[in-house]
């Protein structure tokens, strides 16, 4: 985990830290697993450094439901749950079709609760400025310190910063900070939110002549193979009772924070001229450095750099943060799309929210991290952030991932979304302003963020101040950060009813097409007619059809006799001839479109990974994916990456158990971006099939393709044979375009299942750092093979350091409770989160179900980096 941008602590050596921190158990070394962001949080030795920064999160007593008085100090809350931050209470509950939360939210329980924590600070603080800053709340918090309101914050995603000093207590006098959440406005979101404090939180402390939180801001204006000019501008702010002189010093170090590279420039001018701010005064101070044969931040390589950016009075440093800072050139270009660095890049992303199964909205690092990771291998190369600020964690491993990012503020203005009697719209007025400059200010410094959205299908599309109310949002955006550009997902571009006027569109700096083949002829033309009419236009397809399908769920029969078509992969032979896996088709369509059309900066699917909410009971999940709840692949996993990846892979589809249709046929279905399959069951070959994509003439010239050419069977993007059912073996293999064999797949019939595997995603986790291994338990037969339809019930059992946080198995219509130590198999398949304590050693998990052989793994608890 990387501390948050801009509140780092001071420049000196990072120290290992203990569990229990200076300020009552608060300091912790923190990873985030491989990413090998170690981060140490000095402990009382730091005393003299400028700036102290702790993690905030432990120790905090918690109760569900109002509790008049609790903002007092004195209030007795010893009854009151122990918790650790972050915390979500929504996922904790059990599922009510009757919650007011409802089909939007995931039927889970919300209301209001309460979080204190009691904590002293040392003497050595008396004076110098304390904030805390809450990554995000949901929703509608209210601070307090000592019993005196301290802030309010009613956008749960936002990130915001309260200044508590004047309320505190030094030395032996303990203080209390107590949170008040209000979640009750029911219902209040299209998706599940999760309630609580839902993301870290952090304690920092500074001179009051200090850079203000985020108040830093690293652009590269110049960039070439040989040297990039990095401008940084340090916000500062002069606190004292005096007028202050200060210089601020900038060093750029790599992306470990380790060697000082460069250091070309102090306070712009050499040697420094102090800069004068009065007291109670603020100053932009801009300084320069220049970066030699700089390495540059893509996607296929995120090199990142640190610059540390220090406040000194005469020789004494005041003040001192990092920012993690990336060197990349960025074009949208009307007619080529996005250029990084010159290189043509087609953005092949996916709509995330924020939640992640079992752990609800409160997504441990290493949790985020191993979805990321599973999406980047997909061939995804881009997040849009749906439809709000993420954690600021997720940035940076998106910077660290070279994962592109359009993120998004909200999923509404003025005008409340019809699912809704609560929203953003509530307080769009009061707020938008002060959430959307500290979103923009937060994430301005990571390389991976490349666009801003001022929102997700706006009902003020075709209202009469729709354009009236984006021309302030995008001059918020423009001024808070000049360099990027601004969209916002559209669903009214075009629209048979009328589509949102120019005035509208023409103020953003690339269009965003939500389903750009909605509506009549466009299913075929897509953004074609918009490109003749508007030539300055950039055309981004925000969101686009993806396949919903319940992972592993196959069913037979036409397409025209089914009314859940949405909700399933249809295999079939009905009278309108063979369906196959008919959702595919269109996104198919989408993809083949803005493949081969340069001017089309990509596309985002809905979505990457199923979410909570936005479901039909007993539903408590939507299932658009390409990964389940558990992070467990989809078969359209397989298709997003036989179109998105160029390393030969090869899927095949249904598993092979259909003892009912013997005698019958059932379609397989092939994914692969190989020239040609060949199919065999039982070892007879079923005949090779190939796709022919881009068709002959869309790229390049006309027959002018790369020898020796494949000869297509379809223009579709998956191939599909008729197979006579007989059980055993369906194998599939991949050529290339000469012949050889590049790839495999097979399905088995299964016997019973006779016992149970665990995989962990990694072998270790770093112990006390919260750091959590996700472990698939799969049933097999007694010859290995996998049971895909085996539902056992799985008793899990961790002894060692560690604990279990949650079990998850991907079924959108279990309402069994995430927490507890059992989970039955979905499909042959569940998942268990195992979270590190404190201490280090062997952690050792058991999964058991009567009747099959249990399955055993170890996993370390190694000491932190
Ligand atoms: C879109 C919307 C998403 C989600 C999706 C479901 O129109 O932007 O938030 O609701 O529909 O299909």
């Amino acid at each position: 985990m990387r501390r948050p941008n801009n509140l780092t602590p001071s420049a000196g050596s990072p120290r290992k830290a203990t569990p229990r921190g200076r300020f009552g158990g608060i300091s912790l070394l923190l990873t985030c697993g491989v990413c090998l962001a170690a981060i140490a949080f000095a402990q009382a030795a730091r005393a003299g450094s400028a700036r102290h920064l702790d993690l905030f999160d432990f120790a905090w007593r918690f109760h569900l439901g109002d509790a008049p008085g609790a903002d007092k100090g004195a209030f007795d809350d010893t009854t009151w749950r122990s918790l650790d931050l972050p915390h979500d209470w929504s996922i904790e509950g059990t599922y009510d079709e009757k919650a007011t939360s409802g089909s939007s939210g995931g039927y889970v329980q919300t209301g209001i609760g309460w979080y204190r924590k009691t904590f002293s600070l040392p003497e050595a603080e008396r004076g110098r400025r304390a904030a805390v800053q809450f990554d995000g709340v949901y929703e509608h918090s209210t601070v307090w310190v000592n019993g005196h309101e301290a802030g309010n914050r009613p956008y749960g995603y936002s990130s915001f910063v309260c200044e508590i000093s004047q309320f505190l207590n030094y030395g032996s006098t303990p203080n209390v900070i107590a949170v008040r959440v209000d979640n009750s406005q029911q219902p209040n979101s299209r998706w599940y939110s999760g309630s609580g404090i839902f993301r870290h939180t952090w304690l920092v402390t500074t001179d009051p002549l200090e850079i203000v939180p985020w108040g830093v801001f690293v652009t590269t204006p110049e960039i070439s193979s040989a040297a990039a000019t990095i401008q940084i501008s340090a916000h500062v702010r002069n606190g004292r009772a005096a007028q202050q002189q200060c210089v601020v010093r900038e060093s750029l170090l790599d992306g470990e924070g380790g060697a000082l590279t460069t250091a070309e420039s102090v306070s712009g001018a050499e040697p420094a001229t102090p800069a004068s701010i009065g007291a109670g005064g603020d100053k932009d101070i801009v300084s320069t450095l220049v970066v030699r044969s700089p390495r540059l931040w893509s996607p296929d390589s995120p090199a990142l750099y640190r610059v540390r950016t220090e406040v000194l009075v005469g020789n004494e440093v005041v003040d001192s943060t990092e920012t993690s800072f990336g060197v990349r050139h960025v074009v949208f270009d009307v007619d080529r799309g996005l250029l990084i660095n010159d290189e043509h890049v087609k953005m092949k992303g996916v709509c995330l929210h924020h939640d992640a199964g079992a752990v609800g909205a409160a997504v441990p690092e290493s949790v985020l991290e191993r979805r990321l990771r599973l999406l980047r291998e997909m061939g995804c190369n881009a997040i849009r952030c749906s439809h709000n600020p993420e954690a600021p964690e997720f940035y940076d491993l998106c910077d660290r991932l070279g994962l592109l990012v359009m993120d998004e503020a909200f999923d509404e203005w003025t005008i409340r979304k019809p699912q809704l009697s609560f929203g953003y719209s509530d307080q769009f007025g009061d707020w938008y302003e002060r959430d959307l400059v500290d979103f923009i200010h937060r994430d301005r410094n990571h390389p991976c963020v490349v666009l801003w959205s001022a929102g997700n299908e706006i009902g003020e599309q075709r209202a009469p101040n729709g354009p009236e109310i984006l021309g302030k949002l995008v001059s918020v955006f423009h001024r808070a950060d000049p360099t990027r550009p601004v969209t916002a997902a559209m669903d009214n571009i075009f629209n048979q009813a009328g589509p949102a006027p120019e005035a509208f569109t023409s103020q953003l700096d690339i269009v965003g097409y939500n389903y750009a083949d909605r509506w009549g002829t466009r299913r075929e033309t897509q953004y074609g007619d918009d490109r003749e009419q508007f030539k300055n236009r950039r055309f981004l397809g925000t969101e686009e059809s993806g396949v919903a399908v319940t992972r592993g769920e196959y069913e037979f029969g036409s397409l025209l006799n089914d009314n859940d078509s949405d909700d399933h992969v249809l295999l079939g032979n009905g009278p309108a001839g063979p369906l196959y896996v008919a959702a595919t088709i269109r996104s198919a369509s989408l993809w083949r479109f803005a493949a081969t059309h340069d001017y089309v900066i990509g596309e985002f699917l809905w979505t990457g990974i199923d979410y909570l909410g936005e479901s039909k009971w007993p539903r408590k999940l939507t299932a658009f994916g390409a990964l389940d709840s558990c992070g467990f692949k989809k078969d359209s996993y397989y298709f997003y990456q036989s179109i998105w990846t160029d390393a030969p892979m090869l899927h095949l589809l249904p598993h092979w158990n259909w003892p009912e249709k013997v005698g019958g046929v059932v379609p397989v279905v092939a994914y692969s971006n190989c020239a040609a399959i060949e199919l065999f069951l039982n070892g007879r070959s079923l005949g090779v099939k190939a796709r022919e994509f881009p068709s002959e003439g869309v790229t390049g010239s006309w027959n002018n393709y790369a020898e020796p050419k494949t000869m297509a069977t379809t223009a579709d993007l998956q191939l599909v044979w008729d197979v006579p059912y007989e059980p055993g073996e369906l194998k599939a293999v991949g050529y290339d375009k000469r012949g050889a064999v590049v790839a495999h797949a097979e399905v088995r019939t299964a016997e019973k299942a006779s016992k149970l595997v665990l995989d962990a995603d990694r072998a270790s986790i770093a112990s006390g750092l919260r750091e959590v291994a996700s472990v698939t338990v799969r049933a097999m037969d007694a010859n290995g093979v996998f049971v895909p339809l085996a539902d056992n019930q799985v008793m899990f059992d961790v002894s060692g350091p560690a604990r279990l946080i949650g079990l998850d198995n991907g079924d959108p219509e279990s309402h069994a409770s995430y927490q507890g130590n059992a989970r039955a198999l979905f499909k042959g398949m569940a998942l268990a989160l195992v979270q590190s304590t404190p201490e280090t050693g062997t952690i050792h998990l058991t999964a058991h179900s009567e009747g099959l052989q249990d399955a055993e793994i170890d996993i370390s608890s190694r000491p932190p980096p």
